[in-house]
This record gives C-alpha cells, sequence and structure tokens, in this order.
C-alpha cells in the first residue's frame, strides 16, 4: 500500500476543486463511503497483523488530515459567497437622497384662486356656468341680438347653429339673475373661448366674472370694490382709472386700468409707454337686461365686471407671452 501516492492523488483532487458543489461532490470522491480512502481501509483486512497496525493508523491520519482540509475550504467558499452577497446588496448611505417631485397648483388656477379669495372675503359667492353655451345666454340675453356689431368683436367658436363655445363668462350673469331675486353678489370664475392666437390671446384664457344687484347699487359702490381688490392683489399704492368703453350689457360701461406695476407709470415695453395696464371690462348692468331676466330696473340697480384672468396673472408675475401658461413646461411652471 502506498499511502504517498494515495496522498498526492488526494491533494491533486482537492486541488482542482474551484467551486463548493465541486467540493461536496469530491468530497463524497474521496471521503464517502466508497471513496477512495474507504477502498484503502478495506484493503486492511487482508494485510498481517503489524502492517494492518501500520497502515491503519497512517490511513487515518491521512483522512483525518484530508477531513480538515475540506473543512477549511468549504470555510473559504462559504466566505466568498457571503462576501459576494453583500457587495449585490450594497448600500452607500452616504448618498444624497432621492427628494420627490411635488406638484404645484398653475399659476392660472393660483391667480384665480387669489381673486376668489379676495371677492369672498368681500361678501361675494361663486357661482358657475356651463362653457358649452346657448347663443341666447352667451349674445341675446345680454343684449346682443344677431345682427349687432358686438357679435363681431368676439371670435366665436360655433358648436352648431345657437350653441358656442362661451366667449366671455358674462352668460352666468343671467343664469344666476334667472334663478334667483335680488340681493345678488356672485363672482363666477372659469374658462373662455376665443377664436383667437398669438402673443397676448390663447383660444382658451380665464376670466371672472362680477356682478352686484341690489336697490341703490351705484357707479361709486363698483369703483370701491374694484378698488379693495385692485390694492389687495397688487399693492396698496397701485392706483387704478377709469376708461369710458362700450358694451352692449352695461351702460354706462368702463375699461379699468391699473398704474403700471413694471415701470410705476413711468412708461416701459409691458404698458406701452403708456404708463397703464387694462385688467377688466365693466358697467352698470343695462336695464334691458334686467327686463331679460325679469328684474325691474326702476326697483333695482347693479354693476358687473369682467376680469381676464391671464392678465393679471401676467402682471403679477411679470410674463410678457401668454402662451406660456399653456405649454406646460415644467421649468416654466415650477417658479410659481
Ligand atoms: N364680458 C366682457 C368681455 O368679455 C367683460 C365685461 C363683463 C364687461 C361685465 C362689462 C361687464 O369683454
Amino acid at each position: 500500500m502506498d499511502i504517498s501516492a494515495l496522498k498526492s492523488i488526494i491533494e491533486k483532487e482537492i486541488s482542482s476543486v474551484s467551486n463548493i458543489e465541486q467540493l461536496e461532490k469530491t468530497k463524497i470522491s474521496l471521503l464517502g463511503r466508497k471513496g477512495i480512502i474507504s477502498e484503502h481501509i478495506d484493503k486492511i483486512k487482508t494485510l498481517d497483523k503489524e502492517e494492518r497496525k501500520f497502515f491503519g493508523r497512517e490511513l487515518n491520519q491521512l483522512k483525518e488530515w484530508t477531513d480538515k482540509r475540506f473543512i477549511e475550504l468549504k470555510r473559504f467558499y462559504e466566505d466568498e459567497e457571503k462576501k459576494k452577497r453583500e457587495r449585490a446588496t450594497w448600500i452607500d448611505i452616504t448618498m444624497p437622497g432621492k427628494v420627490p417631485i411635488v406638484g404645484k397648483k398653475h399659476p392660472i388656477t393660483q391667480t384665480m384662486e387669489e381673486i376668489t379669495r379676495i371677492f369672498l372675503s368681500l361678501g361675494f359667492s361663486v357661482a358657475k356656468g356651463p362653457d358649452i353655451e346657448s347663443d341666447y345666454y352667451n349674445f341675446e340675453a345680454l343684449n346682443i341680438p344677431n345682427d349687432h356689431p358686438a357679435r363681431d368683436m368676439q371670435d366665436t367658436f360655433y358648436i352648431k347653429k345657437g350653441v358656442v363655445l362661451r366667449t366671455h363668462t358674462s352668460p352666468v350673469q343671467i343664469r344666476v339673475m334667472e334663478s334667483q331675486l335680488p340681493p345678488v353678489k356672485i363672482i363666477a370664475p372659469g374658462a373662455v373661448y376665443r377664436c383667437d392666437s398669438d402673443v397676448s390671446h390663447t383660444p382658451m384664457f380665464h376670466q371672472v366674472e362680477g356682478l352686484m344687484v341690489d336697490r341703490h347699487v351705484r357707479f361709486s359702490d363698483l369703483k370701491g370694490i374694484l378698488s379693495i381688490f385692485v390694492q389687495e392683489m397688487f399693492g396698496s399704492n397701485t392706483p387704478l382709472r377709469f376708461r369710458p368703453s362700450y358694451f352692449p350689457f352695461t351702460e354706462p360701461s368702463a375699461e379699468v386700468d391699473i398704474g403700471c406695476v413694471i415701470c410705476s407709470g413711468k412708461g416701459c415695453r409691458v404698458c406701452k409707454d403708456t404708463g397703464w395696464l387694462e385688467i377688466l371690462g365693466s358697467g352698470m348692468v343695462h336695464p334691458q337686461v334686467f327686463r331679460i331676466v325679469g328684474y325691474d330696473p326702476e326697483e333695482v340697480s347693479g354693476f358687473a365686471f369682467g376680469m381676464g384672468v391671464e392678465r393679471v396673472a401676467m402682471i403679477r408675475f411679470g410674463i410678457d407671452d401668454i402662451r406660456q401658461f399653456f405649454y406646460n413646461d415644467i421649468r416654466f411652471l415650477s417658479q410659481f
């Protein structure tokens, strides 16, 4: 029996092991019940007494040595596996955290809410009307008959004959007055539509309508309410002025300008050197409109106004192209 030859076979086998699966297989082929060492142990029986004792001891030592080698190797491969797992699941706790993107309200929504807040504080409540409106509410009932040149003032989107996308929020005035008796004190924020598109016009934009009807409502009430609004919205030193104008549903009518917030009235590109910026149309409700909704113009009077929300937002945030509000560019929107 050649022990050193057996040992070099074992060593060769062990050194060819390169992973844990091979290790198990090789271990069985060397140390298993039918393994190479057991084969040799079985052969001892055929030897005489002295040799039995000698080879028995030698083989036992070899077996123990082999066992130890396998224990070491197994520990080595288990360590490797553990390191590999750790490397795969490693977390760098020094990395900066991911900041979640938080959405914000659109600047037009913000502006509309601010306008609404101010009028609510003045005792107005909010009324709504449909975006798809009948010719009657959008024009007729507002004292704009079919052949009236005022229809050319607004480039109307027609859905079909007699049905339009509302060109202003004024039809809500009619709907409210039809459905309730005076006193009336409402604002009506919402989208309006006109077939128009350039740096200062978009086919869809927003207005906030205002309507106050009661006994003895005077032009000075309109001026008082709008003065408070302008001071709240643009600052307490902002001047406003009324410019005579024309609307079929108000008489007298006026357009309201505020002192240019960019140049404080000195004249600049934004106010086209006038020192003033137009923000709304207004006037005293026309007697004919009262008659149409069944109010008695001898009994009640009222004022109405219609404000352009995009215009207010452009002035407030210093934006010179209205289309910016509708590109949905997150770099623009996230500034507000
Ligand atoms: N509806 C008018 C417009 O869109 C504005 C307005 C409203 C004027 C109420 C007077 C009274 O231009």
